[in-house]
């Protein structure tokens, strides 16, 4: 029994380290793709970046969600959000430039996309996501490991950032008013999307 311990523990440092590099290999391509932008083409699309490793209490809690037992097998097999990166562009029309430009690199792997930009959640969310897999080598071979990338504008990160804490406070269950309420905000945000977006246009065409 001791002995199983030992390699759980291990395997979950192994599993842990994986993540972790996964992330700071992303976090280095977003920052390197801005530079090129920066550099070349007089760009500034991405305002910022923010990431995070999954706690140990929130995985075990998604996989109790998804019904699944709480095991690192399954939080490998079923998770794909451990390593998450969130990516917060000015203009709607970054969103798909910087997407575009990441699905292009050819040693990461587009596993999973869900285009909330062009089709947004009955909710109002919109976002892009993407669930990759970034080669980290390991004992001596490259091991593909899972990364989500959310890609949205400074507005709809707003959004999202409230309707959160929001449902946080709420349990899921939030009162139908404050949903009509929430969805009005999003048709805002995209109304002022639209707008910023036609001033950037304006101003680059002068
Ligand atoms: P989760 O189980 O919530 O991770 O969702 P999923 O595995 O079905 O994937 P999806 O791509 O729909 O959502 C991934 C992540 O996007 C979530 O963990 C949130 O961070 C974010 N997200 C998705 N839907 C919403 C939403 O309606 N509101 C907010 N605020 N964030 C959302
Ligand atoms: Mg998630």
């Amino acid at each position: 029994m001791a002995a199983e311990n030992e390699n759980q523990v291990r395997r979950w440092e192994e599993l842990m380290f994986l993540y972790r590099s996964a992330l700071n290999k992303m976090e280095t391509r977003i920052s390197v793709l801005n530079d090129e932008f920066q550099s070349f083409y007089n760009m500034n699309p991405i305002e910022h970046v923010k990431s995070r490793i999954k706690s140990p209490r929130s995985i075990a809690e998604k996989l109790k969600r998804l019904g699944y037992e709480d095991s690192i097998e399954n939080m490998e097999l079923y998770l794909n959000d451990i390593a998450g990166i969130r990516i917060i562009c000015s203009f709607m029309k970054d969103v798909m430039i910087i997407a575009d430009k990441i699905k292009e690199q050819d040693d990461l792997d587009v596993v999973l996309v869900k285009d909330y930009m062009n089709n947004p959640k009955p909710n109002g969310y919109k976002s892009y996501h993407m669930v990759v897999t970034v080669p980290v080598y390991f004992n001596g071979e490259s091991v593909p490991v899972k990364v989500e990338i959310q890609i949205r504008t400074i507005a709809m990160d707003f959004w999202a950032s409230i309707e959160h804490k929001i449902n946080y406070k709420y349990d899921g269950d939030t009162p139908p008013a404050l949903k009509a309420e929430l969805k009005e905000c999003a048709d805002i945000v995209y109304m002022l999307d639209k707008r910023m977006e036609s001033i950037s246009k304006a101003m680059l065409s002068e």
